[in-house]
């Protein structure tokens, strides 16, 4: 019986660690995107000041410059919106979805 529950207890552990593996890549490049549509998107968004943006604006070495030479900052200081994990995240997802990647997202904000 004891070793019953402990066969079954092991079973349902692998079962979790292959669920966690399954979903952490996906949950994880998701991130960016929650980045681009809810920081991003609160300006460039609908109903949002500045013009539509997609990933597709630029290159991705387009967009890496963008954001380590601070140009954002020339027409509106954002640095206060992002954290350093979520900045990281973003350049990812456009970097990924830039107009010279193999998945580029030419869909906008609004
Ligand atoms: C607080 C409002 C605000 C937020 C948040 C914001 N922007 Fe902007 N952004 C602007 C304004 C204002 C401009 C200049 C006017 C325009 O291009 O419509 C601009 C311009 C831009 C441009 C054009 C720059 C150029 O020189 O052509 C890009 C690209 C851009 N933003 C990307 C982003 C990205 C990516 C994010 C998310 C990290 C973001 N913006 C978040 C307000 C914002």
């Amino acid at each position: 019986m004891i070793s019953r529950t402990v066969v079954w207890g092991s079973f349902n552990i692998c079962v979790l660690v292959v669920i966690l593996l399954r979903f952490s890549t996906p949950a994880m490049a998701a991130d960016g995107e929650n980045v681009f549509k809810g920081v991003c998107g609160g300006c460039h968004g609908k109903g949002g000041e500045a013009r539509d943006i997609s990933p597709v604006k630029f290159a991705g070495k387009q967009w890496e410059r963008f954001f380590n030479k601070k140009r954002h900052n020339r027409k509106k200081d954002i640095s206060e919106l992002l954290s350093e994990q979520d900045q990281t995240a973003l350049i990812e997802y456009l970097i990924e979805h830039a107009a010279d990647s193999d998945k580029p997202i030419a869909a906008g904000l609004r």
